[in-house]
């Protein structure tokens, strides 16, 4: 039930599975690599479940060439990683570290000599302590800094890769990062979440122009997370708390991106607290922002199923369970709909240029058993549907280009330190032993028929 059809797929569609570079490198201190946000966050106790962090993670640094041929033995034709911006510019802006270059030399050569596409995320929310003892995303100059950085990368990676994403879910690097408190560098403070969320789109813009300058031909994007907003109930208030749901998800970021400024109820609603009333949104950056792109990135996991709830956060809403779901050890509903209904929307309301997912996968809780299997039919059945959904997608008319499995491998999923695995491949955070899960075994299988445009 729910297997998806492997030859509703183009023969060039493109088939991978994501990392990036704080949950999976390690080397933290290694080879001139700076600390960033997320040192210091997980050094701060109480922030990270047990007291965790990336110093070591997989130490996929150290073991880089293992790591290719394991992605390699999976049959994908595209790697999403991220580079780690401490190891390039350990300060932040000026000296690049030729060392930190090096590595995702070797990373981007070794894919390409498997014949793996490499798609390198320029920022996957590692940003250099220095910057943020600068004044961090609030501040103007951060982007800037940025547009330096990524003006390094596309120049010495820009010959050959031909894939590049500026920016890993503004988001959550906005709201988790300085709303709410979750994530790195764990600030409390709406306006400056809200600086944040205008300075990293701003940054974005500044990447797309490195990569035109950098890298000729190539294809540029950011990666948003985004989620369908659904009303708990079919009433007005409901309705309406869903579209402040969508505002500050999704709206938020794709209207400026498409070029069509933000949106100007959600403008409102924030307030005093809005990057406008703040007086950062400058002449000339809607238009940095909403360069031409060549795709549009999509993180996607879930929904969101929202209740009116006055006076609840400055949104005033509350999410609900939705009862009879299905949920994953994140506590987030399985909702494959929600994706063929969120990319045909997309395609309708943006018309971006090509859409790829990005990141998908689930995380539960998994253990090697005694004959060396992870049976883990929860998610092999959660990337079933999805992938399903995906086709369905590309049926009713959305540009569908590529997937992305969320994750090569179990790393360190930030707040929730190592205990959240959302891997395809187990990893045994002692031993560094990888184990190829059922999950993976499937995707494999699946890929091998997608790639022959065999039936399923
Ligand atoms: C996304 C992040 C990714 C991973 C997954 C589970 O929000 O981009 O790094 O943590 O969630």
């Amino acid at each position: 039930m729910n297997q998806p059809n492997a030859t509703s797929f183009p023969p060039r569609f493109i088939w991978g599975v994501a990392t990036s570079s704080y949950q999976i490198e390690g080397a933290a201190h290694e080879d001139g690599r700076s600390q960033s946000i997320w040192d210091t966050f997980c050094a701060t106790p109480g922030k990270v479940l047990n007291g965790e962090n990336g110093d070591v993670a997989c130490d996929h640094y150290h073991r880089l060439e293992n790591d290719l041929d394991l992605i390699q033995s999976l049959g994908v034709n595209a790697y999403r990683f991220s580079v780690a911006w401490p190891r390039i510019v350990p300060d932040g802006r000026g000296a690049t570290n030729r060392t930190g270059l090096d590595f995702y030399n070797r990373l981007v050569d070794g894919l390409l000599a498997r014949g793996i596409t490499p798609w390198p995320t320029l920022y996957h929310w590692d940003l250099p302590q220095v910057l943020q003892d600068r004044g961090g995303w609030p501040a103007r100059d951060t982007a800037l800094a940025f547009g330096d950085y990524a003006e390094v990368v596309t120049a010495e990676l820009g010959d050959r890769v031909k894939h590049w994403i500026t920016i890993n879910e503004p988001w959550c690097a906005a709201f988790l990062g300085y709303g709410n408190g979750i994530h790195a560098p764990g600030h409390t403070d709406l306006a400056e979440s809200f600086a944040t969320s205008h300075h990293l789109l701003l940054a974005h813009g500044l990447g797309v122009q490195a990569v035109r300058a950098n890298a000729p031909g190539a294809q540029v994007g950011i990666t948003l997370n985004l989620a369908g907003a659904y009303p708990a109930v079919n009433s007005e208030a409901d309705k309406a708390a869903a579209h402040r749901q969508d505002g500050f998800a999704n709206r938020w970021y794709l209207d400026p991106v498409f070029g069509r400024d933000y949106p100007q109820d959600f403008v409102d609603l924030l307030g005093a607290a809005s990057p406008q009333a703040q007086g950062l949104v400058l002449p000339g950056d809607l238009e940095i922002i909403a360069a031409p792109t060549d795709f549009l990135g999509v993180n996607m996991y879930s929904r969101n199923v929202v209740e009116d709830a006055p006076g609840e956060g400055f949104l005033g809403l509350r999410q609900v369970h939705v009862a009879g779901s299905e949920y994953t050890g994140f506590d987030w509903e399985v909702a494959p709909q929600s994706l063929t209904d969120l990319m045909l929307r997309l395609q309708k309301d943006y018309n971006p240029a090509a859409l790829y997912i990005t990141e998908n996968g689930a995380t539960y809780p998994d253990s090697v058993e005694d004959d060396g299997t992870v049976h883990d039919g929860a998610r092999t059945r959660y990337f079933q549907q999805h992938i399903t959904a995906v086709g369905d997608a590309l049926a009713g008319g959305a540009k569908m280009a590529g997937y992305f499995a969320w994750s090569l491998m179990d790393n360190f999923e930030w707040a929730e330190g190592y205990d959240k695995r959302f891997g395809i491949v187990h990893v045994d955070f002692e031993t560094q032993a990888r184990t190829l899960k059922q999950s993976g075994q499937w995707y494999r299988d699946f890929l091998v028929r997608a790639q022959e445009g065999q039936p399923a």
